[in-house]
């Protein structure tokens, strides 16, 4: 096959990815946990051609604007020339569609990658399993290696080998995108991460508290523990944002609306609707319900929404072929 179109979900960790044990791999410094969206898809063809080039939404994108996707072609026709495939030596068009909002923050790289890696591999006619696709996709960004997977899953720190992300079993859940800002943020994850990890006095019991309070995680989903897993949730979201705050200088990501809203989720719990919140890096806040409970949340938290709605999500499906 020398065309092929994938699509793919943002997904939003509950467990959060913050810090590099290695950059060129991109292997976390610690294991995180997620759920895979089922909305703001990404849609991506790649079609083998004379140029390498790459739309995004409608825009032809520059050297600059493609060079991530192009270094990420460069990875697969690696594994195609490894695996004796012919195709190896041969460029590719990428033409990729958001659905959700790009500039603001929603977590675009993350299904980018996901979308980008099974619709490449397969226009190079590598056959890869779900393992080694998340693999790949955690090459073009960390975050993208938990959108193959259905659901909730777990990426594994370790080597290039062992980094993947799995589906694990977790209490059934909804999640409330509360949309506060949109624009670019001030500094990307990636820099971020960088500026945390050698100028945070912190870092170093983040990284050890996120693989302890993963395991806790891991346990409280196998337990279907709603309570227990949104508490994990929302107090590792702060602990990711204090530990970037003591960043030299201090980076900070959340707004104040953003910290109206966790005010306004503790005054849901307060009145009986069990709901939590995290955040990434960014102001956009996302709240967590038991699925009953979804409609009420969005509602209550509407009015601190950019654009007046805030939308609820399930689980939703890892990267795959259209057409699968
Ligand atoms: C705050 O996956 O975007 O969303 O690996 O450098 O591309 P790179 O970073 P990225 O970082 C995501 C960080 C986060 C937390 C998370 O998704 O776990």
């Amino acid at each position: 096959m020398t065309q092929a179109t994938a699509r793919a979900y943002p997904n939003i960790a509950l467990v959060k990815y913050w810090g590099k044990a290695n950059e060129d791999l991109i292997l976390p410094a610690a294991g995180s946990m997620s759920m895979t969206l089922d909305d703001f898809a990404t849609t991506t063809t790649v079609t083998l051609d004379e140029t390498d080039s790459f739309s995004l939404n409608g825009a032809e994108q520059g050297e600059a604007g493609a060079s991530r996707v192009i270094a990420f072609l460069d990875l697969v026709r690696n594994f195609a020339r490894t695996a004796g495939l012919d195709t190896a030596d041969q460029n590719a068009r990428v033409v990729s569609v958001n659905e959700g909002p790009t500039a603001a923050g929603m977590a675009s790289s993350a299904s980018g990658f996901a979308a980008l890696a099974v619709a490449a591999s397969s226009a190079y006619g590598l056959e890869l399993s779900i393992r080694d696709l998340s693999r790949l996709a955690r090459r073009g960004s960390g975050s993208a290696s938990r959108s193959l997977v259905d659901r909730f899953a777990v990426w594994h720190a370790g080597d290039d080998q062992s980094s993947y992300a799995e589906e694990i079993p977790a209490p059934d859940m909804a999640m409330i995108a509360v949309p506060v800002a949109t624009g670019q943020k001030a500094v990307s994850s990636r820099k971020g991460m960088v500026a945390t990890a050698t100028t945070s006095p912190f870092y170093p019991a983040w990284v050890t508290s996120t693989e302890e309070i993963l395991k806790e995680m891991i346990g409280a989903c196998k337990d279907s523990d709603f309570t227990l897993v949104g508490e994990i949730a929302e107090t590792h979201a702060m602990r990711m944002h204090a530990v970037i705050a003591a960043s030299r200088p201090s980076i900070r990501y959340l707004s104040p609306t953003s910290l109206e809203v966790f005010d306004r989720i503790a005054q849901l719990r307060a009145d009986g609707i069990e709901t939590y919140g995290t955040a990434d890096a960014g102001p956009n806040v996302f709240a967590i319900t038991r699925p009953e409970h979804a409609e009420v949340v969005s509602e209550r938290l509407r009015d601190l929404t950019k654009d007046g709605e805030a939308k609820v999500l399930r689980p939703g499906r890892g990267a795959h072929l259209v057409g699968d």
